[in-house]
């Protein structure tokens, strides 16, 4: 298809003079002849050469595009999504507004094309601004959920702390007391029942005092160059006699060449008996034999990755989404206190440990536990 000049033809057309100088790119055409002729705006816009191989077309996404009719020229008003495709190959998108030249004759359209390269940019952009701005929302999302927990954390660490502290010294004098009257004499056989009871009950109280204390960081937390496999051992250890008693085997998986870590150690010892415990506990319905606890560690550059996975109960997603609460349990009064995960949270946060759970109703449950080696943290600091 080729286009003519329009300036010749000017008052064949009786188009006025001078109009063919305007700066928009427009072309003349003429619906019964087929013919089209193109001001000087025009070939600048798109090329000297376009005129002799116009080719308008229209994109088909991933199919190729298709060449445009010319009666598309005859189409009155404002019509979107063509190319002019130009000498050298480029395809310049272009939007059309078409009307007739004159009232008075229905056989010649006037054609402003404006190239709209521009307006897709911006377009592209803005969907592009768009995306970023999603990501920047959820991660603002993000931040504003580990705020609000730090913010309860804080809260709650001081009021525990103040609890405890009240708490702990009238309890220290019911367990002196109570541990004195044991010795005395004339104590009948069910007063002595009642009172190894009275002892019992304390040391529980003791208990969940120590960890509140420790929840409200009272106990040190000085960070040393800490192995994450001693820490893991410990907690073996310390657990060792508790799941024997329950039937739950235990695995550990642990490299023993892996690198040091920032951490208090007995807090990170903590970490790993609070999750053993939670993963026991969640094993408790299991058919005899079949609870089992697999403990692994592995070493992937700067980072060490553990995790602790359970074949228990699993938690359903409302549940988990809760787990870091404190004070939130699911377990009945006496046997859960809720700081478990809580102390947990807390103490990975401060260490920078990212923390994740993956969780299946009546399947089981995995924490991933992410530790940066001394190794990251120093590059860190020379960078
Ligand atoms: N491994 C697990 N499997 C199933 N549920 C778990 C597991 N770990 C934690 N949970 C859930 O998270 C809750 C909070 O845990 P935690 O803070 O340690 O408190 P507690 O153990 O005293 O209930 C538990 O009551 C339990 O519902
Ligand atoms: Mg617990």
């Amino acid at each position: 298809m080729a286009i003519k000049k329009l300036k010749p033809v000017i008052d064949t057309l009786s188009i006025p003079q001078g109009f063919e100088i305007l700066p928009n790119p427009l072309a003349i055409f003429q619906k019964s002849t087929g013919e089209l002729w193109a001001n000087p705006a025009f070939e600048k816009e798109f090329g000297k050469d376009t005129l002799n191989s116009f080719k308008f077309k229209k994109p088909m996404g991933l199919i190729q595009d298709r060449p445009v009719h010319l009666s598309a020229l005859s189409v009155i008003g404002r019509q979107e999504g063509f190319v002019i495709e130009n000498s050298m190959g480029n395809k310049i998108p272009v939007e059309l507004k078409v009307s007739r030249l004159a009232e008075s004759n229905p056989d010649t359209y006037l054609i402003l094309f404006e190239a709209v390269t521009d307006k897709i940019e911006l377009q592209k952009q803005l969907i592009q601004n768009h995306i970023e701005l999603q990501g920047a929302y959820q991660k603002l999302n993000q931040t504003q959920a580990a705020l609000i927990q730090s913010a309860k954390l804080a809260s709650l660490g001081e009021l525990s702390s103040g609890i405890a502290h009240e708490l702990n010294q009238p309890l220290q004098a019911i367990m002196g007391f109570s541990q004195e009257l044991k010795y005395m004499e004339k104590l009948s056989p069910t007063g002595s029942e009642f009172l190894d009871d009275v002892i019992h009950a304390s040391q529980k109280m003791a208990e969940i005092i120590k960890s509140l204390r420790s929840f409200a960081r009272e106990a040190g937390d000085q960070v040393t160059d800490t192995s994450v496999q001693n820490a893991i051992t410990e907690a073996g250890r310390i657990m060792r006699h508790t799941l024997l008693q329950s039937g739950v085997e235990l695995e550990m998986n642990c490299p023993s060449e892996l690198p040091l870590i920032q951490a208090n150690p007995i807090q990170l010892e903590q970490v790993f008996v609070n999750l053993l415990s939670n993963a026991k506990d969640a094993t408790a319905s299991n058919p005899p034999g079949e609870a089992r606890i697999v403990i692994s560690a592995t070493h992937n550059g700067e980072t060490i990755t553990v995790t602790i996975k359970d074949n228990g109960c699993g938690m359903s997603q409302e549940v988990q989404e809760k787990i870091f609460d404190p004070f939130f349990t699911t377990k009945s009064v006496g046997q859960g206190t809720g700081l478990g995960l809580s102390i947990t949270y807390g103490i990975l946060k401060k260490l920078g440990v990212q923390i994740s759970v993956k969780s299946e109703v009546n399947v089981g449950t995995e924490f991933t536990l992410i530790f940066n080696t001394n190794e990251t943290n120093q590059k860190g600091e020379i960078a």
